[in-house]
């Protein structure tokens, strides 16, 4: 496994590239999150609104790889912010699961118009402290939210995993993340299946290298050092895209990528300071 190609002063140590499994449930997805595992996938992304943990659980523990080898996330939604449903279910997280603890957990999404990511986040910390889960940190979350879970908690979070692809660089939240010693992992790391890897730049960039445009783009992540999170089905793919992060790319390329990004470049509008998600 290599390490970060820009070295981030964090809480927390990832591995440079984790495998996301939205979508990937039944006996199909204990197939494709096994054979991640398999190829070498160390971080597994995963939700209590994926309704998959009975999935990712099953290929965690039924791997043949050592638990402790095995870096598990899951995220709070936001119907259990408050603080005792947040404690439940966060237990329940781990009933689904079949593990003992989490290594890292995250607050799903702000859901800022309701007010409670603060009681979330202190249900956060009452797990950790109880043992159930042994990092904590935040998703979607913008400067704003996370300077108050400072504020009121004295406590940052170790992760931010938010939107982040070429179409939507997000390089002010990058640097305001390190900074602030909060390590990046990027969602929908290759735009989701939604025509970003058609880009002309990313094939000519790819030539150059001998690689297909979604190791370029993960690449591009790991010059960053910014920790991408990509799903696949397929083991081909599974193998390409881990040793992507070993590829590196010259900053020219990094900047003529990052060059591809637009203000209203995320996928689906879905902007944290209104958009709920529950
Ligand atoms: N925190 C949040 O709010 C949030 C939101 C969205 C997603 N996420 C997390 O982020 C993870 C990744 O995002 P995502 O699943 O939306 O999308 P993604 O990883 O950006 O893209 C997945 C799609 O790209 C294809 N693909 C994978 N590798 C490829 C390659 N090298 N070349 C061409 N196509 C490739 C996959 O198809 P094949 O399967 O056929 O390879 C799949 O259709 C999720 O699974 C989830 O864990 C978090």
């Amino acid at each position: 496994m290599t390490t970060l190609a820009v070295m981030v002063h964090t809480q927390i140590s990832l591995p440079p590239i984790g495998f996301g499994t939205v979508h990937l449930d039944g006996a199909a997805g204990v197939e494709a999150i096994t054979s991640a595992i398999h190829t070498g996938y160390r971080l597994i992304d995963t939700a209590y609104n994926y309704e998959n943990e009975g999935a990712v659980g099953l290929a965690v523990r039924t791997s043949g790889v050592p638990r402790e080898e095995l870096m598990v996330t899951s995220k709070l939604p936001g119907r259990y912010q408050e603080f005792d449903l947040a404690r439940t279910h966060i237990e329940e997280s781990l009933y689904r699961l079949g593990l003992d603890h989490l290594d890292l957990l995250l607050i799903h999404w702000p859901n800022p118009r309701k007010g409670l990511y603060v009681e979330a986040w202190k249900a956060l910390i009452d797990a950790r402290e109880r043992g159930l889960v042994r990092n904590i940190g935040v998703s979607n979350f913008l400067p704003e939210h996370i300077d108050r879970l400072r504020a009121e908690t004295g406590e940052l979070p170790a992760v931010n995993q938010v939107e982040l692809h070429p179409h939507f660089p997000q390089v002010d939240l990058v640097e305001w993340h390190r900074e602030h010693g909060i390590a990046t992992e990027a969602w929908s790391p290759l735009g989701s299946g939604r025509g970003l890897l058609s880009e002309p730049l990313l094939g000519e960039i790819g030539k150059k290298y001998g690689v297909g445009p979604g190791e370029i783009v993960l690449a591009w992540h790991h010059a960053r050092g910014i920790v991408p999170i990509p799903r696949s089905t397929n083991p081909q793919r599974q193998r390409s895209n881990l040793e992507a992060v070993t590829i590196t790319l010259d900053d020219a390329d990094v900047a003529a990528i990052t060059g591809l990004g637009r203000p209203d470049g995320r996928i689906k509008n879905q902007d944290p300071a209104i958009y709920e998600e529950f």
